[in-house]
């Protein structure tokens, strides 16, 4: 079958093209990246399914903490409530459903922009001025419709999905993977919101392979890593992974040296670890970062990039100072991963263009489109 016949629908496509073995993959066809039609199925069937990462938990402090978000289309909260708990909940008014927060900051409560109904955190609709003669109007019946929300590892995870499982269960091959480095104890230290012009799998799969790394990167970290030290083994139907090793004067990224819990390929290993669908962290024993991106049409994406420190850094003098410099190391590098997703957008909207055969660095990429299919009916 012609993999790429424009007869077939984007999904059509898809499966064909991941029903070969990895060793004849290519990548996935055009289509799935630039049709319209592709991206609301993948809103209905994957992000409005699936867990989505908010952030790090450590972001929400104090009580009243709180930030915005859009899953699929639905305007969401994130908040730390009275208690200390996480809690997510709908970010559209019980009135005439105007949205309500924007942005992020700490709150008392919940103010309306627009009537001023006024929510408490656990979202029970505390006052409403001028309601007591509508008859219908019972202010303890109406509350913001909750959504769930979870701390996993330090990472805040919340879906639209009632029956999708915990991620504590869902992702626990990935617990056994690199609980060693216990990612709920690093601290973040930086967050930035941005906007790419790029398809939100393309920005995922130049995350998901390291073969880039050596070219794409050559005036930053190119020359920390070789393609000899990487290595893709099989992942799992919720993530996966691969992981290199970097050369000895790559900043901040090896154990510091007074951890002593740290063995062997435990102080110098960086993970690269894709959690399905759109949570890309990279772990190293000295600092993490990551983005986390949500489709904004077919050729945008937003992405949430933040990282910090483990906390042997975080307690050493010098940290801070460091991490400024990786900082603006992994800035360039962000940098230069924009101008190349950017390029394939571009790429992936040529008549001629069409995707090529896979590099077994790649094997994550074909494992990220099998997923993908797996994902789209029809
Ligand atoms: S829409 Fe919120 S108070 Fe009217
Ligand atoms: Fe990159």
């Amino acid at each position: 079958m012609n993999v790429h016949n424009a007869e077939l629908s984007p999904a059509e496509q898809l499966r064909a093209n991941v029903s070969v073995p990895f060793s004849s993959a290519t990548a996935m066809p055009k289509s799935v990246y630039t049709s319209e039609e592709f991206l609301a199925q993948e809103l209905e069937h994957i992000f409005a399914k699936e867990w989505l990462c908010a952030g790090r938990a450590d972001a929400l402090k104090e009580p009243g903490d709180y930030l915005t978000m859009d899953i699929a289309g639905e305007p969401v909260i994130v908040l730390r409530d009275r208690d200390g708990q996480l809690r997510a909940l709908s970010n559209v008014c019980r009135h005439r459903m105007s949205t309500l927060l924007e942005g992020r900051g700490r709150a008392r409560a919940i103010v309306c922009p627009y009537h001023a109904w006024t929510y408490n955190l656990d979202g029970s609709l505390r006052g409403a001025p001028g309601m007591t003669l509508n008859e219908g109007f019972c202010k303890d019946q109406i509350s913001l419709p909750s959504i769930r929300c979870v701390d996993w590892n330090g990472w805040i995870m919340v879906t639209l999905n009632p029956d999708a499982p915990e991620p504590h269960e869902h992702l626990k091959e990935l617990d056994n993977l690199v609980g060693y480095l216990d990612m709920a104890s690093y601290t973040e230290t930086f967050r930035e919101e941005l906007n790419w012009n790029t398809n939100w799998k393309v920005l995922g799969e130049n995350f998901m392979e390291s073969y880039h790394l050596p070219v794409c990167h050559s005036d930053t970290i190119g020359g920390f890593v070789s393609l000899e030290k990487m290595t893709c083994p099989e992942g799992f139907p919720a993530f996966n992974y691969h992981y290199i090793f970097k050369t000895d004067d790559a900043p901040l990224t090896n154990a510091h040296p007074a951890n002593t819990t740290l063995t062997g390929d435990q102080r110098t290993k960086t993970w690269l670890i894709s959690v399905y669908p759109a949570l890309f962290i990279t772990l190293t024993p000295g600092y993490f970062w990551y983005l986390s991106l949500h489709p904004d049409g077919p050729g945008k994406v937003k992405v949430l990039y933040g990282g910090g420190l483990h906390p042997d850094y975080v307690n050493d003098p010098q940290a801070q100072e460091n991490f400024v410099k990786v900082k603006a190391l992994l800035d360039s590098v962000n940098d230069e991963d924009k101008g190349c997703t950017e390029k394939v957008y571009q790429g992936l909207l040529s008549k001629l263009g069409g995707p090529g055969a896979l590099s077994h660095l790649e094997r994550p990429n074909f494992e990220f489109a099998q997923y993908i299919a797996s994902k789209i009916p029809g």
